[in-house]
């Protein structure tokens, strides 16, 4: 037996082999189960004890050096087939990548998400109301008889005779809280929701629009705890450095009853497109709960007294990012709507 050729003839054998499949054979050959090295480990069982201890660390160690071989030579082998490839495959890292789009929430629904969290921590529910409304709740409850003229303003949609309509106000959704909490404990919740009117639709009026409506009552409530709250909310919206403003105005379900002007966060006061050279510029309706109100949803307007408020969230929004046209909240133009979240992060 010659173990030095064995081993010479694998070395020659598998020299020039590039190809790892028929590297494989080779090793079949030799070290498969039934190859030349292996038919040398079998035949040592025949072999008395003095030849099997001669022969036995000669076969073994022609084994492991054969297996080494093959070893070596198929890693030489992958890394060249890898190196070839690599060769052939450029990658042009210069190359620009193709970017994915990101999509992301609707500014109008990321502004009234803050107004939420905001009032959330100071204790208010946030709550739903149904947008087919009844009559009862849009109108009467808050004040406002069949036939009055406060109804005019509101150019209402009715779906179904003068009982059932699109609300167009979330004041209702202050009754329907009432009227859930039994006049027996103090309320505290803001409702975001859509409501719509007659308008025709051009850049700042839209037949849909969202307003979020806040209600507290509670005992020894009085305009100035509105005052604070809107004044908390604003800072919120718009800085630190805004200052509120109230102006007496009128609605059936609020005495007293006022406007909310912020002062003007583009001029600073000192009169601009935005605040129409006022120096400010009116956001929400509010007022302190008119006691027929409290006593219609089961308040009594001895023991509580409230305050009630409604932003335009559309408005504030547009203020808020600058926008001037409120029909882009409700387009699906991606590249418009991108352009906000730029503005965000500027
Ligand atoms: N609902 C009123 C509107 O749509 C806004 C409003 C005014 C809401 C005064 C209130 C409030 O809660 O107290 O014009």
């Amino acid at each position: 037996m010659d173990v030095r050729k064995i081993k010479d003839d694998v070395i020659n054998e598998i020299k020039e082999i590039k190809d790892s499949k028929v590297l494989y054979d080779i090793r079949v050959k030799y070290i498969g189960k039934k190859g030349i090295i292996s038919e040398l480990v079998s035949n040592l069982g025949k072999m008395t004890i003095e030849e099997k201890k001669e022969y036995g660390p000669i076969i073994n160690t022609l084994k492991q050096e054969v297996i080494k071989l093959f070893d070596d030579k198929n890693n030489e082998i992958e890394l060249n087939v890898l190196n070839e490839k690599l060769k052939n495959e450029k990658i042009d890292i210069s190359l620009p990548s193709v970017k994915v789009p990101i999509g992301s929430p609707n500014i109008l629904e990321k502004l009234i998400e803050e107004v939420e969290e905001l009032l959330i921590s100071l204790g208010y529910d946030v709550v739903d109301g149904p947008e087919v409304e009844e009559d009862k709740y849009n109108f009467e409850m808050l004040n406002i008889p069949k036939g009055h003229p406060a109804r005019d303003a509101q150019d209402t949609f009715y779906i179904k005779g003068e009982e059932i309509l699109l609300r167009s106000q979330t004041s209702p959704v202050q009754v329907r809280t009432m009227l859930e909490y039994k006049g027996e404990k103090p309320v505290r919740m803001i409702c975001p929701g859509k409501t719509y009117r007659r308008d025709d639709d051009d850049a700042t009026h839209s037949h849909q629009f969202m307003q979020i409506e806040g209600l507290l009552v509670d005992k020894d409530i009085s305009l100035s705890d509105l005052k604070g709250t809107i004044d908390i909310i604003v800072k919120k919206l718009f800085g630190e450095n805004i200052e509120t403003r109230f102006r007496p105005s009128y609605y059936q379900f609020t005495e007293p009853s006022v406007e909310v002007d912020i002062s003007c966060f583009n001029c600073k006061g000192k009169g601009c497109n935005i605040c129409k050279h006022t120096g400010w510029i009116t956001v929400a309706g509010a007022g302190v709960v008119h006691p027929n109100v409290l006593k219609m949803s089961g308040y009594d307007p001895k023991v509580w007294s409230g305050f009630a408020f409604g932003f335009g969230a559309e408005r504030l929004a547009m203020l808020k990012y600058g926008i001037d046209d409120l029909r882009v909240f409700y387009n699906t133009e991606l590249r418009e709507l991108a352009t906000f979240d730029r503005k965000e992060s500027d």
